[in-house]
């Protein structure tokens, strides 16, 4: 069912109620999602992205019910990822000499996954324009690794309508479709835990891509995503906020991460968490078991951390899987000018602290000396370590 966005142009995508994780397992979804595809009917008739291949019959039939699909001149591929190329194969049964507009890029990624079809592709761009007519024209951005090498945006004028694809979506359902109707604390949190787990390693081309959005200076009243709600209300607060976030973005925060055998690793977790609340009431305390709670949402609140503490108890000389596996996360997301500090109990051989050190440098964070290394179950000489730890994470 089609949904109005503005003039002409409406919303044919698909809303994922249902969606619990995204990537593989590799992204919770907590709110739903959605693949928004968008139809423009000027004088040309245009299908921007489709959707998710396990959609792909009912969004064809979707269509159908809303357009003749012999009426579509041009077919736009902003990006090449299933979830958003995932219909085509789908409808271009029905469509198969419609030219597609997607990046050089695109082509490689989209017939290296659905196989070489014979389709219609027409290579573009930044600064390529297709004519829609009455007066209006689609202009082509790369966007080149916001997300994938393939990326790029579609600037419609006339409407100043910018289909970003991946870059400024939520992993959110928003049925209403716009910002202004969406629950503004789960959309804000949904934009930015999307950023941390899906932009963050890319931020300094975020940085670079935002720079030439802006200096383009062409008015946009409207950012349509292929993720989430539409932004019509203060459309350029998510620029702006991405503008912020690609620069190692901090606030006053520090995030506590560990997993425990025997309750002694957590008492150290806890005792830090109190004295940060001690030392520096205004800062943000956050605390979590990573063997328990959502890794994407931890990495969130990591994103928002000036610093971070993370413990665990050695095990055969090492650390715990659970928090091995967690640091290997923290790596890929690449985050930058944040402080680290470790701790963690002991029976034996006590490597646990040293490795854990090693591991967040090699992860890119300013390591501290000051950490609690800490024999057995703590005792008042372990815990009052705390106070030293924190201070020099806020130092
Ligand atoms: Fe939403 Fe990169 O696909």
């Amino acid at each position: 069912m089609r949904k109005h966005v503005k003039n002409n142009v409406s919303w044919v995508g698909y809303i994922d109620w249902e969606l619990e994780s995204f990537h593989g397992d590799e992204y919770s979804i907590i709110n739903g999602s959605s693949q928004n595809s968008y139809l423009v009917e000027e004088e040309k008739t245009v299908l921007i992205d489709t959707v998710w291949v396990p959609h792909r019959f009912e969004f064809v039939q979707n269509l159908k019910k809303e357009i003749d699909l012999s009426k579509i001149d041009y077919v736009i591929v902003n990006h090449g990822e299933p979830d958003h190329s995932g219909a085509l194969t789908e409808l271009m049964e029905e469509i198969p000499d419609v030219p597609i507009y997607c990046t050089k890029k695109a082509i490689d990624s989209i017939e290296g996954q659905f196989g070489k079809r014979g389709w219609n592709f027409h290579p573009v761009k930044t600064g390529d324009t297709l004519d829609i007519g009455n007066g209006k024209q689609l202009v082509f951005v790369e966007m080149t690794m916001l997300h994938w090498p393939d990326s790029m945006a579609t600037y419609m004028t006339g409407d100043n309508i910018l289909f970003s694809n991946d870059a400024f979506g939520q992993h959110f359902a928003v049925d209403e479709l716009f910002n202004d109707k969406a629950n503004k604390c789960l959309l804000d949190k949904e934009a930015m835990k999307y950023y941390t787990n899906i932009l963050n390693p890319f931020s300094p081309m975020v940085a670079r891509k935002i720079d030439e959005i802006v200096k383009m200076n062409i008015p946009i009243d409207m950012i349509a995503p292929s993720h989430g709600a539409i932004w019509r209300d203060n459309p350029m607060q998510i620029v702006e906020r991405y503008a912020k976030w690609a620069q190692n973005y901090q606030e006053d925060q520090i995030t506590i991460v560990y997993d425990t055998m025997w309750e002694g690793t957590e008492q150290l977790a806890h005792q830090i968490a109190k004295e940060v609340r001690d030392v520096s009431p205004d800062t943000v305390v956050k605390l979590f078991n990573c063997m328990k709670y959502d890794k994407n949402e931890i990495m969130t609140e990591v994103f928002k951390s000036r610093a971070i503490a993370v413990g665990s108890p050695t095990v055969s000389n090492d650390i715990l899987p659970s928090v091995a596996k967690w640091i290997r996360f923290l790596k890929s997301l690449k985050f930058k000018g944040k402080k680290a500090a470790a701790f963690g109990c002991y029976g034996w051989s006590g490597e646990s602290v040293k490795v854990l050190q090693e591991e967040l440098k090699d992860a890119g964070f300013e390591v501290v000396d000051e950490n609690i290394k800490c024999k057995w179950n703590p005792e008042e000489e372990d815990l009052s370590k705390a106070k030293a730890v924190v201070e020099a994470l806020l130092k």
